[in-house]
């Protein structure tokens, strides 16, 4: 009965952190009849399930240990090494020892706050940025503050202000395809970052959980990338990816690679947290990484999600015309959109969100993403796992909720 139990027992860390506003509006992302641009969830159709169930027995068949037992807690060797190739692809060198698996790069981000903040420290965030990011960081004690985001990304002029401002213990950004932003920040910016981040000795953490997931072309390089040209910088920087949301979050495996000190202080706090991440996803993750199927599978990945993104904001052009502001993304799974007011409709997408519920379609409205000062007026909506027929049907239900 939880009524009976004496919540005075919890720890004060709690009372940091609210239960997330959008909570309630995930239950109802599964009631059958609803169209969900909600949740941030890839494409159940994109996931090669032949593939990896292939890895998997072959898991089994030929590392039957190494899959059924205990592992290291840095991570399976032939994963480490795996993933390491996956980032040499995208021209980041990195070495299978500068590198700790994690279950899922949530986990990297709760290692980056266990290890970092003290209660009190400010911590600078991309203004809007990642729920969960926010939660979390929340929870050790982070005082938060919001550099705002642009067409182009991070605006950095703004970001050196605070850090000067401020002298955060770090900055957290998510630099390619941003959730929910969509935003991803240009290549200047980027080498700008880098360059701020060594002469301001600040530590900045790159959360690139989408940088695979591009529409027509790559995106530039990573910070982890380019940090290989700015003298320095990877003493400065933290970088966390994942294989959620190019092969399967199921598997929970996502990785950080971070300067030394960091990376063992983070491996010894995941040891007292899950001690490895399930040595059979990390057994069966490498096989699949190993037998080629990625490449294809995210080309594939890749066109299904790119028209989908041209459907939904071609539909919500169509549909609800100078009511709605958004920018195409070019890559990820969001589309970031702010309501005009214009024909006297509403500006406030919370409770558009609920309207929108009693016509049968769901999304994120934008506040709760925005650590402070929030816009009232933007909306999250992912394309990903509806299909053309339902995106457009979902957008014309939006427009019922919003403009009658
Ligand atoms: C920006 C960002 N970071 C991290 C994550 C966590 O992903 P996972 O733990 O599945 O790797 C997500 C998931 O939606 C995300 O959007």
């Amino acid at each position: 009965m939880t009524d009976a139990f004496d919540t005075d027992l919890f720890a004060q860390r709690l009372s940091n952190v609210e239960t997330s506003a959008i909570r309630e509006l995930f239950k109802v992302l599964g009631k059958p009849g609803i169209i969900s641009f909600g949740g941030g969830f890839p494409d159940p159709n994109s996931f090669d399930v032949a593939g990896v169930a292939q890895a998997a027995q072959q898991a089994l068949n030929d590392h039957p240990v190494a899959a059924l037992q205990y592992g290291a807690t840095e991570g399976y060797e032939p994963l480490r090494e795996q993933l390491c190739a996956l980032m040499a692809n995208k021209d980041a060198a990195v070495k299978p020892d500068e590198l700790i698996v994690t279950t899922g790069s949530q986990q990297a981000l709760d290692l980056i706050g266990k290890t970092l903040i003290n209660p009190g420290d400010k911590v600078i965030v991309e203004g809007p940025t990642f729920l969960a990011t926010i939660q979390c960081f929340r929870l050790y004690g982070a005082e938060l503050i919001t550099v705002p985001v642009d067409d182009n990304g991070v605006d950095v002029e703004a970001l050196e202000a605070l850090i000067a401002q401020h002298k955060p213990k770090f900055v957290y950004l998510i630099p390619t395809y941003g959730n929910p932003s969509g935003a991803t920040l240009s290549l200047e910016r980027r080498k700008r970052l880098l360059d701020v981040a060594v002469q301001t000795r600040t530590l900045v953490v790159e959360d690139d959980p989408y940088g695979d997931l591009y529409f027509d072309k790559a995106p530039p390089p990573s910070l982890l990338a380019l940090s290989a040209t700015v003298p320095g910088s990877r003493n400065w920087l933290v970088h966390a990816s994942s294989l959620s949301k190019n092969l399967s979050p199921g598997l929970r495996i996502g990785w950080m690679v971070a300067p030394k000190p960091l990376l063992d202080k983070a491996a010894m706090c995941k040891q007292f947290s899950d001690a490895n991440t399930s040595s059979f996803a990390q057994v069966t993750a490498a096989v699949y990484l190993s037998s080629g199927r990625l490449g294809p599978a995210l080309q594939a990945m890749r066109a299904i999600y790119a028209k989908r993104a041209l459907c939904m904001c071609d539909a919500l052009q169509r549909e609800l015309g100078d009511a709605i502001s958004f920018v195409k993304p070019l890559g990820g799974l969001f589309v970031w959109a702010k309501l005009t007011g214009a024909h006297g409709a509403s500006t406030d997408s919370g409770a558009l969100a609920k309207r929108a519920i009693e016509e049968g379609v769901a999304f994120v409205p934008g506040a709760p993403f925005f650590a402070t000062h929030p816009d009232t007026t933007a909306l999250r909506l992912s394309f990903a796992s509806m299909n053309e027929e339902q995106i457009e049907a979902g957008v014309r239900k939006l427009k019922k909720a919003l403009l009658g």
